[in-house]
């Protein structure tokens, strides 16, 4: 990406360099202490400068640490709940059975987008430089925020950011946008205007025929010269949607979860994103509560209290359980706070997400008795982790207790613990499942443990329906908050399909693709075998049978990177193709604005 930018910032960056060798040595020269921040630490006022919404921590850590201390402490202190250990399922399980599978490290392919930021922030206008003054304006430094790369480029750091402000308000978000993203200085454009058609008769799984091609119309931004542009306009597209799914309340529905205080929080976006507002309700066992003042503990809950998150912080039931034991001891802590409404309690890891809303979870349980013994979950898609762990709920993709079996086995837990012969939560879990009940576990195919690695394109390219996605964060990564926006939007229509022209296929909310040898090469009905070890036949119990992947001359990818709801509830995605820079090739970017009337 830098090339094309060098051209003109070389002029800048030589003034800038001179102009910064020369203070220092008339610095140095003026017996200036050796400590002198150099030219590069100027980065770091810049950032403290960014605008952060910061409550008043001070003011709230107080009194919310005697709520908090409220809530732990009768915990301890219930004699029902004796102090049993109980074993957690596999609630970091991506830690866990990261550990125990046989698997390859995790490349870190695209580290771009790895952070998520919370909904809120991509709303959020993007620290702006100060208008420059004079003729060298005093640069806006990149925020990197990554010293790994610090060295890389100088050239990179003294980029001043392009200014939304200037741009006509059609270009603000691709502007803002393009920061974080870290898009080329120019990039190939092209938006298209989507009028959704909402309807209850959709069919959601047939992949309809768009005549007219999605990318027509492209044209280059500048990003640093967004004033004149125009954009050719072209008639909205009409798409048959689902009804999006309406608002409910989901009291029957309580979730636990056991990680550490740093995950827990860096996961409340996240969880927000489908459980704010619902009336479900989340127990949280901090693993690490031990280490944290009571002011941390109540800066957690109010975290969780201001995105509106109905969740309850609680210290581990036994101090010497494992973060595994503790996964599946949490539902010790969920019968306690549970109420008489609550019909399933699900055992989740802190990745596992909901994408849009919980009705189409709680639609699905509703199929199912539970007011009978009823353990409900899904398989690992690879069977080698089948092999490993057995036939169990696999944690990432939750595991439900119907409320009748949750009593049960809160009674039980500590004993299980203490008799457990595997050592994650899931199958500790599943051991005293099969040992106190006559429940058999019962597979919802739309929960997805994703144990899959890499390139999940194929996966989320097949037409897939999924409750749930989960490994989001590790063994791939996809912004998955970002892609469910269309779930909020139109409800199934999330990884909808649709053909356009001949040679395109779009997969709403994750990507656009254009085929070399067009779509009628593909076989749309098979999946894609894009994750690792899809050749290994461990995944075609689940998946197959799969197509082989698709190398980059065959297949063009713009993958969803952004994603906000406008203000008149119109939602813009921005799809982005990152251009090859090693041959100067623009980033190329669709926006896509679905209509909201
Ligand atoms: C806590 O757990 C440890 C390890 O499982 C066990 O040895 C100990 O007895 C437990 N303590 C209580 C009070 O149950
Ligand atoms: C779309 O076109 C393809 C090929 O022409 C055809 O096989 C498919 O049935 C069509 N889909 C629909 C929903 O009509
Ligand atoms: C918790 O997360 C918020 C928002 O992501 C962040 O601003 C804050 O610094 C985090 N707190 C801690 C203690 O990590
Ligand atoms: C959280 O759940 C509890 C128990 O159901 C309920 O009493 C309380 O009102 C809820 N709090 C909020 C903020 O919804
Ligand atoms: C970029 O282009 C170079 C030169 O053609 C090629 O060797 C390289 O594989 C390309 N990189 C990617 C990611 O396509």
């Amino acid at each position: 990406m830098f090339p094309s930018k060098v051209s003109r910032f070389l002029v800048l960056t030589s003034v800038a360099l001179l102009f910064i060798v020369s203070y220092t040595t008339l610095y140095l020269y003026h017996s200036v202490p050796p400590s002198y921040p150099t030219a590069d630490s100027q980065v770091v006022p810049i950032q403290d400068a960014a605008p952060i919404s910061e409550e008043p921590q001070v003011d709230y850590v107080a009194t919310v640490a005697e709520t908090t201390h409220e809530i732990l402490t009768p915990d301890l202190a219930n004699p029902t709940s004796s102090p049993i250990p109980t074993v957690p399922d596999e609630g970091s399980s991506q830690e866990q059975s990261d550990k125990e599978l046989p698997t390859q490290e995790l490349p870190v392919q695209e580290p771009s987008f790895q952070e998520p930021p919370a909904e809120e922030s991509s709303v959020q206008e993007p620290p702006i430089q100060q208008p420059p003054a004079q003729q060298p304006p005093p640069p806006a430094y990149l925020d990197t925020g990554n010293d790994a790369n610090a060295g890389a480029s100088s050239q990179e750091e003294l980029l001043p950011l392009p200014d939304p402000e200037v741009c006509p308000d059609d270009l603000k978000f691709l502007v803002r946008a393009s920061i974080d993203l870290e898009l080329t200085e120019r990039v190939r454009y092209t938006r298209r205007y989507i009028r959704p058609d909402f309807s209850g008769a959709v069919n959601r799984d047939e992949v309809a025929n768009i005549t007219e091609p999605l990318i027509q119309g492209e044209v280059e931004v500048d990003l640093y010269d967004c004033g004149d542009v125009v954009i050719p306009s072209s008639a909205p597209i009409k798409l048959h949607v689902p009804n999006p799914h309406p608002d409910s309340t989901f009291e029957h529905l309580i979730f636990g979860i056991a990680t550490d205080y740093d995950r827990l929080n860096d996961s409340i976006s996240s969880f927000s994103h489908w459980i704010s507002g619902t009336g479900a309700k989340i127990v949280a066992v901090v693993t690490d509560a031990k280490g944290k003042s009571s002011g941390q503990m109540g800066e957690l809950q109010h975290n969780f209290d201001i995105a509106g998150i109905n969740a309850t912080l609680v210290k581990p039931i036994n101090e010497s359980f494992t973060t595994s034991q503790n996964h599946f001891s949490v539902l010790i802590n969920m019968f306690d706070f549970s109420s008489p409404e609550t019909k399933w309690y699900g055992l989740l890891d802190d990745d596992t997400f909901f994408p849009g809303s919980l009705k189409p979870l709680s639609d699905s349980l509703a199929a199912l008795d539970h007011s009978v013994d009823a353990y409900v979950g899904a398989l690992s898609e690879d069977f080698s982790a089948v092999r490993n762990f057995g036939f169990m709920a696999f944690g990432g993709a939750g595991a439900f207790l119907s409320a009748p079996l949750a009593r049960k086995l809160a009674t039980q837990a500590l004993n299980c613990i203490n008799g457990a012969i595997g050592h994650e939560g899931d199958t500790i879990l599943r051991d005293c499942v099969y040992t106190n009940s006559k429940a058999k576990l019962t597979i919802l195919p739309d929960l997805h443990q994703q144990d899959f690695r890499n390139d999940m394109s194929g996966w989320f390219e097949a037409g897939v329906r999924p409750l749930n996605l989960h490994h989001w964060k590790s063994w791939y990564k996809e912004p998955v908050e970002k892609m469910a926006k269309a779930a909020k939007f139109c409800g199934d229509c999330f990884l909808q399909r649709w053909r356009f022209g001949t040679d395109t296929v779009f997969s709403n909310g994750f990507s656009i693709a254009t085929y070399r040898d067009g779509v009628e090469s593909v076989n749309l009905q098979l999946m894609e075998g894009t994750f690792d070890k899809a050749e290994s036949r461990d995944y075609d119990f689940s998946v197959g049978p799969l197509r082989d992947a698709y190398d980059a001359d065959q297949k063009k990818s713009y993958k969803l990177r952004e994603a906000e709801f406008a203000e008149n509830g119109d939602l813009r995605q921005l799809y982005v193709r990152v251009g090859n820079s090693s041959v100067g090739e623009l980033d190329q970017v669709v926006e896509l604005i679905w209509q909201n009337h």
